[in-house]
């Protein structure tokens, strides 16, 4: 049955399993479990400064004030006392109060008080009495690079002579763009719960996407062996990336306070505290220079990024890699090279976001395509398909990427091909440019922007899963992997995978928080690839518990349908036959595992095959931009996405237009501002904007590709969908731009966020 052909019927679209409680406010998250009594509470002191010294001051304030318990520093840590996921390069708490401590961003963590109530915690930390010494601290890709202070030497993929190309092309042009980063903005903030056990046993429920590696760093820093410490995940109230890496330091907070006091412990982020203490999405900037001939076709191309990626290391060379991946985005260059540059700032270590670095990669190939466009007086939308990789069927010629990664699956003209005929995308073109022709005022633009996302952890090793399960006496089943849900509708997915392959209703399959102690060594839930790997996992586990059934009753093959197993000339009910193989002692509990086929990478060489597969979309948004206040907004959007054949149609079109919205947000209305001192002053909603209700565009369209099919073998033939359409919200961007472009009556290099204040600033 590892053929991935499960059956149709049962990946229909069912919603969301906690859809309904969520509505009602009965879904439980970490933080609605009950307080026990005795439960100690944690806040955390944060650097009043970016860059500089701490000297040890004094705690004692804070020891002394009413109901605190304990106050934690770097002296307090048995371990490692380092939360880094990669590189250990940052410190669970800075502060020693014997040494002081070197502090290398605003809000970075320096000791944490416990005490018997949150507000008492909150309160107390307010009274550390420390002392700063203050250095200029570098805020920005220019003090990075004038500073030359990077993570690592600049890191390059190419493929042919991109100098030559460009020298010998018709046309050359030069561009550059400043990318702003994004916060997560998930609805539940950063929260661990820890709970002591016996034998030095500990209990974590955290908000992370990655329970294996929050187990990993508490045990690191508690000095304890992996198997004493719990991680445990019921669900996120969003992740967005944000929950990768970011839990580590609440995790082994509370456990350090669980230990040290014998207590329960939790922690829950202030909103503002959040914000300014954990990562967002890279700001990066994006040089282009390419030569081109007159229809628009890319001869050669230089690409040139700078990662803004804060203080310490944390996941930042895999995403700068991904930014690098994908920097053709769905088109072929002859000749190119990509090089990067990841700068090390006084700032809040950038994080994991949605696309992990390859938005802004896509965003700097699109932008490039418009420039082209607009250079050479054309339809973007024409030089976009002079440039699409060929598709599956072609002749092979323009198939090979920057990474020397033959693209065999490109369905990107097909897609594109049909969304323009949906979306009536020549005739409204044409009626825009009229009418910015004759209107002063208000300005139009439509553009449509593909998306290909290559699918799989470019971390090779980290694309294994594993799975767990029991079938009871009753034949219930309970469904563990190593996956977490975090909104996307994965556990609804990996269950309609069980119920499939046992041919069961739904609700007969129970699914259950993500443990360490059942799934181990899992990775994170991230680079979209969850459902694929978990769901695999899940199929192996149910083939094994299927072929000892067949065992069992002494038949080759059993079919499983309508809560029937049936063979030639016989069948049962199952939970008879169930009943029947427990009485014979046959065992129903089975792990599965899968590890993703065929990729290989060679980071040295910068070659290799480092996904599976690649995801296809294309969006067209039409804006409409007032020139006198640059107010401005999507008026209507149309999606069309590829998924495979898809798991829930339901949940993957919520993942598009959730996307979609999330992607628009980052590039128009999301700005985060540092001030001169470092210090994040867009720390709230009140200063930080994402889109509401209200910004939906007008009229919205989102349909997933009928014709849509993994040629890999996937569940089903399904694709991932959980990251790709974020980068579909570019069209919103270049859109903007075009209108802006009209309203200036030329070329303007626009950055991202567009805000209206950029847009009424820009150019002219
Ligand atoms: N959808 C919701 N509702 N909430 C989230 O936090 N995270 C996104 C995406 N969709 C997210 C989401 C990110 S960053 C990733 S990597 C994938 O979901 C992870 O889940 P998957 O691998 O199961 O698609
Ligand atoms: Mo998603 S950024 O891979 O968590």
């Amino acid at each position: 049955m590892m053929d991935g052909s499960a059956r149709d019927k049962d990946f229909v679209a069912v919603r969301h399993d906690s859809a309904d409680r969520q509505v009602a406010g009965d879904a439980r998250y970490a933080d609605d479990g009950l307080e026990p009594p005795g439960m100690v509470h944690l806040a955390l002191g944060l650097s009043k400064i970016a860059y500089g010294f701490v000297s040890g001051g004094d705690l004692d304030l804070i020891r002394n004030a009413p109901g605190v318990v304990a106050v934690f520093t770097a002296d307090d840590v048995p371990g490692i006392n380092d939360t880094g996921p990669v590189i250990h390069d940052e410190p669970a708490f800075a502060l020693s109060e014997e040494t002081g401590a070197d502090v290398s961003y605003q809000g970075q963590c320096l000791f944490a008080v416990v005490a018997d109530t949150r507000e008492a915690a909150r309160a107390a930390v307010r009274l550390a009495n420390l002392e700063y010494s203050e250095n200029s601290p570098i805020l920005s890709i220019d003090e990075a690079i004038q500073a030359k202070s990077f993570l690592s030497e600049p890191y390059r993929m190419a493929r042919g002579d991109a100098g030559r190309a460009i020298d010998r092309a018709a046309h050359t042009l030069k561009g550059q763009m400043e990318i702003g980063g994004q916060d997560h903005f998930y609805l539940e903030g950063q929260i661990a719960v820890a709970t002591p056990g016996e034998n030095d046993e500990i209990h974590v429920l955290s908000s992370t996407q990655h329970p294996s590696e929050v187990q990993k760093v508490v045990a690191e820093n508690l000095a304890l062996p992996l198997n004493t410490v719990t991680v445990e995940v019921r669900r996120m109230g969003g992740g967005f990336g944000g929950k990768e890496t970011q839990g580590n330091l609440i995790a082994v907070a509370v456990a350090m306070a669980a230990r040290v006091t014998g207590r329960p412990a939790k922690l829950r982020l202030d909103r503002d505290d959040d914000m300014v203490l954990t990562g967002k999405r890279h700001p990066f900037r994006v040089a282009y220079e390419v030569g081109f001939d007159d229809s628009g076709r890319i001869e050669g191309v230089k690409f040139e990024q700078w990662s803004n990626c804060g203080w310490s290391t944390d996941l930042s060379h895999a995403i700068a890699d991904r930014a690098m991946f994908h920097a053709d985005n769905a088109y072929y260059y002859p000749d190119a090279e990509i090089i990067s540059h990841r700068c090390k700032t006084n700032m809040v270590s950038m994080t994991a976001f949605r696309g992990f670095g390859g938005p802004q990669g896509v965003l700097g190939a699109e932008r490039m395509m418009e420039h082209i466009a607009h250079h050479l007086d054309l339809d973007p939308l024409v030089v976009r398909q002079r440039n699409f990789y060929e598709p599956a069927d072609g002749p092979g010629e323009r198939v090979v990427t920057p990474y020397h990664m033959t693209v065999e699956d490109s369905v990107t003209e097909k897609i594109v091909a049909e969304l323009v005929q949906t979306s009536d995308y020549e005739t409204r073109r044409k009626e825009i440019v009229a009418w910015n022709a004759e209107n002063a005022l208000i300005k139009r633009g439509i553009a449509l922007t593909p998306v290909k996302f290559g699918i799989s952890f470019t971390t090779t090793f980290l694309n294994q899963a594993g799975a767990l399960v029991l079938i009871y006496q009753d034949g219930s089943i309970a469904l563990n992997h190593g996956g977490t849900e975090m909104g996307q509708g994965l556990f609804q997915k990996v269950a309609q995978v069980a119920a499939s392959e046992f041919g069961l209703p739904l609700d007969m399959v129970r699914i259950t928080s993500t443990r360490t102690d059942k799934v181990p060594n899992t990775s994170a839930t991230a680079a979209s690839s969850g459902s694929d790997m978990n769901g695999m996992a899940v199929q192996d586990a149910c083939n094994q518990l299927k072929q000892r059934l067949a065992d069992f009753l002494d038949k080759d093959e059993l079919l499983f349908e309508n809560g029937m197993v049936f063979w030639s000339g016989g069948r049962k009910k199952w939970p008879d036959l169930i009943k029947e193989a427990y009485m014979n002692r046959v065992s129903l509990a089975a792990t599965g595992f899968y590890a993703t086929p065929k990729i290989e990478w060679d980071r040295e060489a910068a070659k290799g095959r480092p996904f599976y597969y690649f995801a296809y979309g294309a969006a067209v948004t039409e804006v409409a931009l007032d020139v006198l206040t640059g107010e401005n907004r999507m008026v209507r959007a149309d999606i069309l996405h590829d998924v495979g054949k898809s798991l829930n149609p339901a949940i993957d079109l919520g993942q598009v237009e959730g996307g979609f919205i999330q992607g628009a947000g980052w590039l128009t209305t999301e700005e985060l501002v540092w001030d001169n001192t470092g210090a994040l002053r867009t720390h709230a909603p009140s200063t930080y904007k994402i889109p509401t209700a209200g910004d939906r565009p007008d009229v919205m369209n989102v349909a997933l590709w009928a014709e849509g099919q993994n040629r890999e073998l996937t569940i089903k033939r399904s694709k991932a969908v959980g990251e790709p359409p974020l980068m579909l919200g570019v069209s919103a961007f270049l859109a903007l731009q075009q209108a802006n472009n009209a309203a200036k009556d030329g070329w303007v290099d626009l950055d991202a966020p567009a805000t209206a204040e950029t847009l009424l600033m820009s150019g002219g």
